[in-house]
């Protein structure tokens, strides 16, 4: 990630508003709802939507202090989600660590995430109403998303279309805000429209990455075979089963039992890789890293813009997922 040693500083300014937002560096010990909001949020992460909105924000000129509030709305955003996620999916580990959910139980987990949540939110509210209001259409969008998933579990027909919008609205919503509110910092409406395009792609992109990693095994923060364990059709699933009919059979019997044991999930996660599903994900993930570059249009060109393409690029070499923070 050395390509982005640049963005340290920017990171570490983010990081050290996020500490005066959560309680400062020592907060009360028997402040459970904080200490549960804190325990993902600092110190931790890729911080791929901060340096999202910097880069953004470097391409039109914008001055840095002024982008360092919509990171830091940006981050939280995406913490609030992934404590609720974790109670929605029972997630036990994230980041590294355990839960909230697997550390305090499933309503601290929820009342910490609204923490967050509401924290961003009204961050966002006192300096640029429109930005709050992008924020607000955001998170409508990725709490839709993430109920289309939930209402999506089981289901084998699942289209690559129908996919693809669960990962517009879970995670290309919040990109797409990140290059909005650089966009409306700087005041540039035709930019605001070409980097929610780029955002959203990118978006479906990393959730593709997301997918593939859940069954190669390669992020360390998370289990393998996740969205298997909670009957979720993730890209290289469905890929699978629109190959092999058989597979289908099987994965559908298992998810039909109550109780699906490690041993199972593990062959049929191997039953999945073996189709081949990662290589064609993988060109899919491809496909939206070029159709974002893309809707860059002109901005591409610009002396910042090559890095926001220099970040979309390297999503496909799957760095971007590793340790950027
Ligand atoms: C995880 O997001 C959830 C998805 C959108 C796939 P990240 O991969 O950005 O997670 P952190 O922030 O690095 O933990
Ligand atoms: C969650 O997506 C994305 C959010 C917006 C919360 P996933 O369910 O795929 O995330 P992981 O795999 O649990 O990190
Ligand atoms: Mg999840
Ligand atoms: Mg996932």
């Amino acid at each position: 990630m050395d390509a982005f040693a640049a963005f340290k500083p920017f990171l570490t300014q983010v990081e050290s508003q996020l500490v005066t937002q959560l309680g400062g560096e020592t907060p009360k010990p028997d402040d459970t709802l904080l200490l549960a909001a804190r325990h993902l949020c600092l110190k931790a992460g890729k911080r791929a939507r901060p340096m999202l909105v910097k880069i953004f924000g470097d391409t039109l000129g914008v001055a840095e202090a002024k982008l360092v509030d919509p990171a830091v709305a940006a981050e939280l955003i995406h913490a609030a989600s992934l404590l609720h996620d974790d109670v929605v999916d029972n997630g036990m580990f994230r980041r590294g660590k355990p839960t909230v959910n697997a550390r305090w139980g499933n309503i601290v987990a929820v009342m910490s995430g609204d923490l967050l949540l509401s924290g961003a939110l009204l961050k966002l509210a006192q300096f640029d109403p429109r930005i709050a209001q992008a924020a607000l259409a955001t998170v409508t969008e990725m709490t839709r998303a993430a109920m289309d998933e939930v209402q999506a579990r089981g289901n084998l027909e699942l289209t690559l279309d129908q996919l693809k919008a669960i990962g517009e609205g879970k995670t290309g919503s919040l990109f797409g805000f990140c290059g909005k509110a650089a966009a409306l910092v700087a005041g540039d409406e035709e930019a605001a429209r070409r980097f929610d395009a780029f955002g959203r792609r990118i978006g479906v992109a990393f959730q593709m990455a997301d997918d593939i990693r859940d069954i190669s095994g390669t992020d360390e923060g998370k289990p393998q075979y996740a969205d298997l364990q909670s009957r979720t059709p993730n890209l290289p699933v469905v890929l699978a089963v629109s190959r092999d009919a058989k597979l289908k059979h099987r994965i559908a019997e298992a998810w039909g039992w109550t109780a699906l044991t490690a041993d199972k999930i593990k062959e049929l996660g191997t039953a999945v890789l073996v189709t081949g599903a990662l290589d064609d994900a993988t060109v899919m993930m491809n496909r939206e890293i070029d159709a974002a570059v893309d809707a860059l249009g002109p901005y591409a060109q610009r002396e910042s813009g090559a890095n926001l393409v220099m970040w979309a690029r390297t999503l496909a070499r799957g760095i971007a997922l590793k340790g950027a923070a």
